[in-house]
C-alpha cells in the first residue's frame, strides 16, 4: 500500500475529504503524515479525530524556503512517502523538494489552470467576470501551479455570487475529485508525457 503526506494551511476541508476516502477504502493508500506550517491550522484538529497525530513543521527557525524544505524532505524521507499531497498548503515549494519527489507531488487548485493561478484563483475568477470557473489537480513542478493537469471539472459562476458561495461549491467538487486522482495515482494509472497527463484503464 503506498504511503502518502497531505500537507494542509487552512481548514483542511479536503485533508478530511482524503481522509475519508481512504478510512472508506476508495483510496487504496495510507496517510502516514499529516503535516502544516500554521500551527493554528483547523486541518491539524482535523487530523487528530480521525487518529492521525499531525505535524507541525514552524517555518519561522529556518532560514528562507530551501532551509524549510530540506527539513521537510528529511521528515517525508524518514516516513517513506510514496506521494505528497498539498491540500491548501500556501507555500511555494523549493526545487529542493520538488527534484526529490519528481511526479510524485500533487496540488488542487480552485480554478481552471492554467486561468488564475497563485492564492486568489476563486476572487480573481469572480471579479473578472468568467461564468464558468472549476478547479484543477495537477502535478507539482517548479513553477507557481505550472504542473501537467490530472483531473479538472467545471463550475458554474451564478449572478448573485460572492467570493465565498463560489469557493463552497468549487470545494464540494474538490472534495470528489482529489480522492479520484489519487486513486489514479495508486493504481500506477497515471502517465505523463510533458505537459500532458494520461489515464491508463486497468
Ligand atoms: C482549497 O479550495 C484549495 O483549492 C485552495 O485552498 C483551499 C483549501 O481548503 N488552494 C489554493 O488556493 C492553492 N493555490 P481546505 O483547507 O479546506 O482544503
Amino acid at each position: 500500500m503506498k504511503k502518502i503526506a497531505v500537507l494542509a494551511s487552512g481548514e483542511g476541508t479536503n485533508l478530511e475529504a482524503i481522509l475519508e476516502a481512504a478510512e472508506r477504502g476508495r483510496i487504496s493508500a495510507q496517510v502516514v503524515l499529516v503535516i502544516s506550517d500554521r500551527k493554528k491550522a483547523p486541518a491539524l484538529e482535523r487530523a487528530r479525530r480521525r487518529g492521525i497525530e499531525p505535524l507541525h513543521l514552524d517555518p519561522r527557525p529556518y532560514r528562507g524556503r530551501e532551509e524549510y524544505d530540506q527539513a521537510l524532505l528529511a521528515v517525508l524521507r524518514r516516513a517513506g512517502i510514496d506521494l505528497v499531497v498539498l491540500a491548501g498548503f500556501m507555500r511555494l515549494l523549493s526545487p529542493v523538494l520538488v527534484q526529490a519527489f519528481p511526479g510524485r507531488i500533487m496540488n488542487i487548485h480552485p480554478a481552471l489552470l492554467p486561468a488564475f493561478p497563485g492564492t486568489s484563483g476563486v476572487e480573481e475568477a469572480l471579479n473578472y467576470g468568467v461564468k464558468v470557473t472549476g478547479c484543477t489537480v495537477h502535478f507539482v513542478d517548479e513553477g507557481l501551479d505550472t504542473g501537467p493537469i490530472i483531473l479538472q471539472e467545471t463550475v458554474p459562476v451564478l449572478q448573485d455570487d460572492t467570493v465565498k458561495t463560489l469557493h463552497m461549491r468549487i470545494q464540494a467538487v474538490e472534495h470528489r475529485l482529489y480522492p479520484r486522482a489519487i486513486e489514479l495515482f495508486c493504481q500506477d494509472q497515471l502517465r505523463v508525457e510533458g505537459r500532458r497527463c494520461f489515464i491508463e484503464s486497468r
